[in-house]
């Protein structure tokens, strides 16, 4: 197992709806450690460079436009294989086919407005943290 650190971002259908402890415990009982953390309103631009890997995707805008409708949780999980552990924490994208106990089977509501995001890879883990936190801001 390797130390790894993730990038997760609570989704506005989650702060909207009082989630934001209920999730973070769900990372700190699945053994991840939160070493960053910041609640934040996403501009339209920050939304669209974040997820501009999405950008010819037919769900492209409706994600950036739900993205930016109220504020969210960005913040940086630390862990024995974080990147995989936090995406096992979440469970599937689609909340229908997300597995029991996970955040997303338990809180989600559709497949856009699915309470968390997590990186997919550690080098995409690495570029996301750095376009929210500067290195001072990661407190291990
Ligand atoms: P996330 O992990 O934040 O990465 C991209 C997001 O796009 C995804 O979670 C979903 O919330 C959203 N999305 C909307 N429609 C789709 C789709 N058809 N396939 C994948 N992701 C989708």
């Amino acid at each position: 197992m390797t130390q790894e650190r993730t990038l997760s971002i609570i989704k506005p259908d989650a702060t909207r709806r009082n989630l934001i402890g209920k999730i973070i415990t769900k990372f700190e009982d699945g053994g991840l450690k939160i070493v960053a953390q910041k609640k934040i309103q996403l501009t339209q631009k920050l939304a669209e460079d974040f997820y501009a890997v999405h950008k010819d995707r037919p769900f492209y805008s409706d994600l950036v436009n739900f993205m930016i409708s109220g504020p969210v949780v960005v913040q940086v999980l630390e862990g024995d294989d974080a990147v995989i552990r936090n995406r096992e924490i979440m469970g599937a994208t689609n909340p229908a086919e997300a597995a029991d106990g996970t955040i997303r089977k338990e809180f989600a509501e559709s497949l856009e407005a699915n309470s968390v995001h997590g990186s997919d890879s550690l080098d995409n883990a690495k570029i996301e943290i750095e376009f929210f936190f500067d290195k001072n801001e990661i407190v291990g």
